[in-house]
């Protein structure tokens, strides 16, 4: 842990959190849910920490969506009470940590993704001794998990009703080719979506939820759900990163509560700077235009390669920085930063750090 006093004190890389704007996301999706009587169910594959679930559930979250069942176990301490694991689970392995983990929670719902995984779920219900609550993935564009048609929802909706272990309680999609739709289409491919999530839920049983919504539809889906879709599931709206400011433009470059603050450590050349921090912290992800971070105070200096404990920084600004220089660099996406580091300074914007947060379910892919 750190014992540094402000940000000034800290070694680098380091990630810093800024408390004023993360409550500020955090509130602000909570209250477009509140005023649709939409409930919000955040994915907390994004920040990982037990301290930011607290904060999204004392806003009015009711309950959390997790991506495996370690991210579910190690969010146990927030208090929560309501967990979807939105994974295809099929290890037998698995069925006593699920059994456990339904006993801690008053509802535990896991994906159910196809008919073949159907079969592999099953068994690991009965495994578990319990009857599974299940919410059925459909697929609506991404062409990752879920049904392709309303067909083989129907015949999976009939295959968990004969299955003695696994019973349905609603559906979801994980939209996340939207972050590559232009803006201006969001609201029409919004409207289709929902459609064909409530069609299809019509169809099987009008009486189960539809949970669809990630950090990019969730606003449009607010706007048009009320009464159909019973829950929105966002996770990167906590803190925002470039993917959902310059690329989907759903954030403003000022509500972006995650840096990196990196040290400049040789200009080998004009024109380029390196910087102490590269896929070891930033990830290997990048936007579109292949940009891994940007500098986050508007200066035009782009981290446009990555080693694994270099970044390449090109750009306007770049001749004028200094050898030692500091500086704060927002990255392309944000929940695989998260997952890189061990600890987080948590700071109010004025550089004094209030808390140093260990990340509780780093690593936690199993
Ligand atoms: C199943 C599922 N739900 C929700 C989300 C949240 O998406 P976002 O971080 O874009 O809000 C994701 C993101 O990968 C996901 O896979």
């Amino acid at each position: 842990m750190t014992n540094a006093q402000t940000v000034h004190d800290l070694a680098t890389p380091s990630v810093l959190i800024d408390h004023t704007r993360l409550s500020k996301n955090i509130h602000a999706m909570q209250a477009a849910c509140d005023a649709t009587g939409i409930e919000l169910r955040p994915h907390i594959k994004t920040h990982k920490l037990v301290p930011v679930a607290k904060m999204q559930l004392a806003a009015g979250a009711k309950g959390l969506t997790c991506a495996k069942l370690g991210e579910a176990e190690a969010m146990l301490p927030s208090g929560v009470r309501s967990i979807f694991v939105a994974h295809s689970l099929v290890d037998p392995r698995q069925a006593r940590r699920i059994a456990e983990l339904s006993e801690q929670l008053d509802d535990l719902r896991v994906a159910v993704t196809s008919e073949a995984h159907a079969d592999a779920l099953n068994a690991l219900a009965q495994a578990t001794g319990k009857t599974l609550s299940v919410m059925m993935a459909l697929d609506t564009g991404l062409g990752r998990e879920g049904t392709r048609s309303r067909d083989a929802a129907h015949r999976l909706a009939g295959k968990i009703a004969r299955s003695s272990s696994l019973e349905l309680r609603g559906f979801y999609t994980h939209e996340g080719h939207f972050y590559t739709t232009p803006a201006a289409d969001r609201p029409q491919k919004v409207r289709e979506l929902v459609e064909q999530l409530c069609t299809t839920r019509d169809s099987i049983d009008a009486g189960l939820v539809v949970w669809p919504g990630c950090s990019v539809t969730a606003e449009a889906i607010l706007a048009i759900g009320a009464g159909r879709v019973q829950a929105v599931r966002p996770g990167a709206y906590v803190f925002g990163d470039l993917a959902l400011s310059t690329v989907s433009k759903v954030m403003s470059a000022e509500s972006i509560a995650l840096q990196v603050l990196v040290t400049v450590v040789d200009k080998p050349e004009p024109g380029l700077a390196l910087i102490d921090a590269g896929s070891k912290t930033f990830s290997s992800d990048r936007t579109l235009d292949t940009i891994f971070a940007q500098a986050a105070d508007g200066r035009d200096l782009s981290v446009v390669r990555v080693n694994e404990e270099h970044g390449y920084v090109r750009g306007a600004a770049v001749d004028a920085l200094k050898i030692g220089e500091r500086v704060l660099f927002t990255p392309a996406h944000v929940c695989t930063v998260v997952n890189l580091t061990d600890q987080i300074a948590v700071h109010a914007g004025d550089g004094a750090i209030s808390a140093t947060w260990r990340v509780d379910a780093r690593g936690r892919t199993q």
